[in-house]
C-alpha cells in the first residue's frame, strides 16, 4: 500500500482547505496548508510574517525560494512519516520542480478540484471562520449558516483580511497565471486526478477518498519509470 503523497491544487475556494482536513482525518496523514502557515507567522509578528504580510494582504504569491524552503523544513518534520497532504503548494511550476526534488521519485498524487470561478468568489466573499475551532462557514448555503457565533465551539466568527472583492480577483488571476500550469507540470507525469469541487462537500469527499483509495493500492496514477 503506498503512502498518501499529495497535492491538492484547485483555485481559491475550490475547498482544498475542507478537503484536506477530512483526508488528515480519514488517512492519517498530515494536512500542511502553506497559507495556514504563513497566516500564524503573521498573527504571531514574526519576522516571516512581517515579511508576507502585505503580499498576502494583496492577494499575491509569496516568494518561490521562501516557500520552498519552508516546505522542504516542514516535510523533515517527524509527523511526516508516512504521507502528506500538500494545501496551496506547489503554487508554480519552479515550486513543483523543487518539490520533485524533495520527495525524490516517491509515488505522488495531485488531486485537481475543479470549481467555476463564479462559484469560487460567491463562496469567498461569504466565508467566515471561527477564531477558536476553525471551522469554516459559507454564508446562505446549505453548508454553513448565518450564525455569528460558531455553533460547534461558540467562538467569534471572523472573515480573512484576503477575503474581499479586490483581494479574491487578484488571487483568481494568480491561480491562472501561475498555478494552473502545475497541473500541466502534473499531467505530463500521468499523475493528476480530477475532481468535479462544485458539487456538496460530501460528494466531493466521496470522489476524493475513491481517487486516494485507487492511488494507495496502485491502480490510480503511477509515476512514470523515469520518475523513479
Ligand atoms: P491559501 O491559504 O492557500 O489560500 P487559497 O489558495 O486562496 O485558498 P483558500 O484557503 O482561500 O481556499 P480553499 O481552496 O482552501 O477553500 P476552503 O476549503 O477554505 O493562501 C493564501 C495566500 O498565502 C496566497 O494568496 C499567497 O499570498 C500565500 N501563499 C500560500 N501558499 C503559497 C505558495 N505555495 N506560494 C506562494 N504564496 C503562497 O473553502 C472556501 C469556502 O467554501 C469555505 O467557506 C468553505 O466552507 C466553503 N466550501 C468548501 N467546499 C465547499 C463545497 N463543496 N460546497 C460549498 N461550500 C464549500
Amino acid at each position: 500500500m503506498r503512502d498518501v503523497n499529495l497535492v491538492l491544487i484547485g483555485p481559491p475556494g475550490s475547498g482544498k482547505g475542507t478537503q484536506a482536513a477530512r483526508i488528515s482525518a480519514r488517512y492519517g496523514v498530515p494536512a500542511i496548508s502553506t497559507g495556514d502557515i504563513l497566516r500564524a507567522a503573521v498573527k504571531a509578528k514574526s519576522p516571516l510574517g512581517r515579511q508576507v504580510e502585505a503580499i498576502m494582504a494583496a492577494g499575491d504569491l509569496v516568494g518561490d525560494d521562501l516557500m520552498i524552503d519552508l516546505v522542504r523544513e516542514r516535510l523533515a518534520a517527524p509527523d511526516v512519516t508516512s504521507g502528506f497532504i500538500l494545501d496551496g503548494f506547489p503554487r508554480t511550476v519552479v515550486q513543483a520542480d523543487a518539490l520533485d526534488a524533495m520527495i525524490d521519485g516517491c509515488p505522488l498524487m495531485a488531486l485537481v478540484l475543479a470549481v467555476p470561478e463564479a462559484e469560487v468568489a460567491r463562496r469567498l466573499s461569504s466565508r467566515r471562520i471561527c477564531a477558536g475551532c476553525k471551522t469554516l462557514y459559507t454564508g446562505g448555503t446549505a453548508y454553513g449558516s448565518e450564525l455569528e457565533l460558531c455553533s460547534r465551539c461558540g467562538g467569534v466568527l471572523i472573515t480573512r483580511p484576503d477575503d474581499n472583492d479586490v483581494t479574491i480577483a487578484r488571487r483568481l488571476l494568480q491561480y491562472r497565471q501561475a498555478s494552473e500550469p502545475v497541473i500541466g507540470h502534473y499531467q505530463a507525469r500521468g499523475l493528476v486526478v480530477t475532481v468535479d469541487g462544485s458539487r456538496g462537500v460530501d460528494d466531493v469527499s466521496a470522489d476524493v477518498f475513491t481517487a486516494i483509495d485507487g492511488f494507495r493500492d496502485g491502480t490510480g496514477p503511477v509515476p512514470p519509470p523515469s520518475a523513479g
